[in-house]
């Protein structure tokens, strides 16, 4: 039974853009994130607060952050990796932030430069910190079911870390299909598994579309309970440490979609429709999201 509403995270402007090689100007950044703002998006990342050695093109996240246009009832959430981008973050004002932790070696050791426990030990003082004041915790899990690294993931990888995460305070945990390989039948097999010990109310799935799977594994977990989706508008992105990786299930796509089994989203389609239009022609490449260009010219 497929719920009747659905909750979308918005990690365009973050997880989106942090892959574009050449410098996206800030009030262009800006201006997607208030174009997003208008479109009844409640949740929308809106940068990193990570070193900018590591990812030069999140280095104005302060920039970014302050001069958004702050809707009321909308979150705009930051990704920080330690204590450093924590204190950053609580500098100018954020009040939620996410976490990011991956359930594969290869990947942890290539994006966050440690092992996977040591990420969980690390995290642990980030979210206590973060809590101590008032601000909400997202946790984020990597490479779910695939990593570029060392390939197959085990479920009980993912289950490990689900569980640290939310006994440490996160309120929900996004699974990511980082490297979008999965299918129907490993994310089924993945979400039963961690399903035995954490519930559907407590999970987020995140898939890149690499190998178009997206729309049919975010399916897969609507079907066993799940009820938010993260998606990124114009379908922009990838990470810059997963190769090959492209971006995520475009936003218009999603809601298209999840608009056309009945579900509510509170988004408005084509005010989507134009935020999407706006960085796709700013980038000067055609939009990822197939509901963009069917859609746009009518
Ligand atoms: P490190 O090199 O081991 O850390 O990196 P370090 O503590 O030695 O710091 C190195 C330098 O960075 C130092 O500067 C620090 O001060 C600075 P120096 O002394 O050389 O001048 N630094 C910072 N500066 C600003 N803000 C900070 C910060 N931290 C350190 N917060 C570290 C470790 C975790 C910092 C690094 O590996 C990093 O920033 N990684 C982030 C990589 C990243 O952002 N990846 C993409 C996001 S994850 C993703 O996309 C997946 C997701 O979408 C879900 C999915 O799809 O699966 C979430
Ligand atoms: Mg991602």
């Amino acid at each position: 039974a497929r719920k009747s509403s659905i909750r979308i995270v918005e990690v365009g402007p973050r997880d989106g853009l942090q892959n574009e090689p050449t410098n996206i100007p800030t009030n262009i950044k800006i201006e997607l994130i208030d174009k997003l703002s208008e479109t009844g998006l409640k949740t929308i990342e809106t940068t990193s607060f990570v070193s900018p050695k590591w990812v030069p093109q999140m280095a104005d996240n302060r920039n970014v952050f302050t001069n958004i246009t702050k809707r009321k009832g909308v979150s705009y959430p930051v990704l920080v990796p330690n204590l450093k981008g924590l204190e950053a973050a609580m500098e100018v004002g954020v009040t939620e932030v996410a976490v990011f932790l991956s359930a594969s070696e290869g990947f942890s050791k290539k994006n966050i430069n440690c092992t996977v426990d040591e990420s969980i030990a690390k995290t642990k003082t980030v979210i206590s910190k973060a809590l101590e004041n008032n601000l909400k915790v997202r946790g984020y899990i990597s490479c779910v079911v695939g990593c570029p690294y060392d390939g197959a993931v085990r479920p009980t990888a993912v289950s490990k870390v689900a569980d640290a995460l939310l006994e440490f305070g996160c309120y929900e945990i996004s699974l990511g299909d980082t490297i979008g390989v999965g299918t129907k039948n490993t994310i089924d097999a993945m979400l039963l598994h961690v399903l035995r010990l954490v519930s559907s109310d407590k999970l987020a799935i995140h898939c890149h579309d690499t190998y178009g799977q997206a729309l049919t594994n975010i399916c897969t977990a609507l079907d066993l309970g799940l009820t938010v989706v993260d998606s990124s508008v114009a379908g922009l992105g990838g990470c810059p440490y997963a190769k090959g990786a492209t971006g995520n299930v475009a936003t218009e796509d999603l809601v298209y979609m999840l608009h056309g089994m009945g579900a509510e989203t509170g988004v408005d389609l084509k005010t989507l429709i134009q935020a999407g239009k706006f960085i796709s022609d700013f980038l000067q490449r055609p939009s990822a999201s197939k509901v963009n260009n069917a859609m746009y010219s009518r």
